[in-house]
């Protein structure tokens, strides 16, 4: 749990309360409406379909909703606070606990170590842990993974933090469960080019590993294929992103964050629009959308999961983003700056773009390096 200890507070420290508790409302209340109209025109420009304006009307609910929320709140400042709590705040130990250790811990340790097993490849030289590592965010640190031909694969290696939460898996969400997704890159050729007839006999000769699935799977205390997949889902399960200086700051320690990381967050809630999308304690809606990347070749995206452009990714979570980059579906940004930098002056203007994003952001060097500073804090 948060331990709080007294401390006298400093006039820097003061001043970063006073920056980001600062009344935004007129700069949030402004953002929605325009949001709302470039909405309302772009769907006009198209066709008045009924499904249109049925979304203009989800819309314009969703912009109300924020800002009424301020209004209430008029200009105090703590019940502004209060509010990015609410939207924020880290579930309890408990709640997290009840939610990830479903499985029996057994079945969670043979996961993991199966996680990190080559013998789940086919050439026994990879495992899961190759490209999602622990030490990387698990993720592995490159601009796309690595195919076992040498060659790139399509897309950059995910985090695997808050997989628990998550609604679908990969980038264009076509896996609707963990134990669906992982049948991708262990069935994969350029992946592991794993196949069960030769795993299951490989992990059955290694006794020691045998009685540990008979200690997990009691009921069927056998290494199986079924097995295998449910124990590995449930170690997945497990992985949370860990407490951060963000958690106590937010919880109500005013000192937790700097002045340069709590002005960082109130560009992310404001002026930069980015809680329209990563809001919540994990920072993602689960939603898909296209935030105007480029993209020299036209992609094979979300059009199923999410229905919407071709270029419409998962929001990923931002917890501990500072540990995986380079970022994107594509590893297209190298670090947080490159990414804030996209977000301020790289739009790509095209149809489908998001309606949520700002399109004409321009932040300052200041801006951009405290909304850096904000993200590290994840
Ligand atoms: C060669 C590198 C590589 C290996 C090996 C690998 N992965 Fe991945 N993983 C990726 C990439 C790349 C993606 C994104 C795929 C996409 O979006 O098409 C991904 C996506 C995922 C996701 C989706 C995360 C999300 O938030 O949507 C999960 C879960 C996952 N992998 C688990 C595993 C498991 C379990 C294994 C072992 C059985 C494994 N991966 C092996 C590279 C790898
Ligand atoms: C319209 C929804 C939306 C808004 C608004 C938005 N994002 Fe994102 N964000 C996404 C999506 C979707 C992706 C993944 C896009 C892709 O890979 O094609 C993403 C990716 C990211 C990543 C990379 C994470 C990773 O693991 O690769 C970071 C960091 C990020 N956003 C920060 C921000 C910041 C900072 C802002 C505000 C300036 C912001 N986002 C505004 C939807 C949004």
């Amino acid at each position: 749990m948060i331990a709080r200890q007294k401390r006298v507070i400093s006039e820097s420290e003061k001043r970063a309360v006073r920056i980001m508790t600062l009344p935004s409302t007129k700069i949030v209340v402004c953002l929605r409406v325009r949001h709302f109209f470039q909405y309302l025109i772009e769907s006009w420009q198209k066709h008045g379909q009924w499904v249109k304006w049925a979304l203009v009307l989800v819309l314009l609910c969703f912009s109300l909703l924020p800002s009424s929320a301020y209004a209430a709140d008029g200009s105090s400042q703590k019940n502004l606070l209060e509010f990015w709590r609410q939207v924020f705040l880290r579930p309890s130990d408990g709640a997290i606990q009840d939610k990830v250790s479903t499985a029996k811990p057994d079945i969670v340790t043979l996961g993991e170590r199966l996680f990190g097993d080559t013998r789940l490849s086919g050439n026994e030289n990879r495992s899961c842990a190759s490209c999602h590592d622990s030490s990387q965010g698990f993720s592995d640190g490159r601009k796309r993974a690595l195919g076992l031909d040498g060659f790139d694969l399509a897309r950059n290696t995910p985090t695997l933090y808050n997989v628990a939460w998550g609604k679908s898996f990969n980038w264009d969400g076509r896996a609707a469960s963990l134990e669906e997704q992982m049948l991708g890159p262990l069935l994969s050729k350029k992946e592991m080019a794993g196949d069960f007839d030769e795993i299951v006999p490989r992990l059955k000769a290694d006794a020691n590993l045998s009685r540990q699935f008979a200690r997990a799977f009691p009921e069927n205390p056998i290494v199986s294929q079924e097995n295998i997949i449910a124990a590995l889902a449930a170690f997945e399960r497990t992985i949370v992103s860990p407490e951060t200086r963000f958690d106590r700051w937010i919880a109500g320690d005013e000192r937790a964050l700097t002045s340069s990381e709590a002005a960082g967050f109130k560009i992310f809630v404001g002026k930069g629009g980015c809680v329209a999308c990563h809001s919540g304690w994990r920072f993602t809606d689960d939603g898909f959308h296209d935030i105007g990347l480029l993209l020299p070749v036209p992609e094979i995206s979300a059009v199923e999961a999410g229905k919407k452009g071709v270029a419409s990714f998962k929001t990923p979570t931002l917890r501990s983003v500072r540990m995986s980059g380079p970022y994107m579906h594509d590893g297209s940004l190298e670090n947080l700056s490159s990414v804030v930098d996209h977000y301020s002056d790289g739009i790509e203007i095209r149809k489908g773009l998001d309606a949520l994003l700002q399109r004409n952001l321009k932040l300052s060097a200041e801006e951009k390096a405290n909304l850096v500073a904000f993200l590290e804090t994840l």
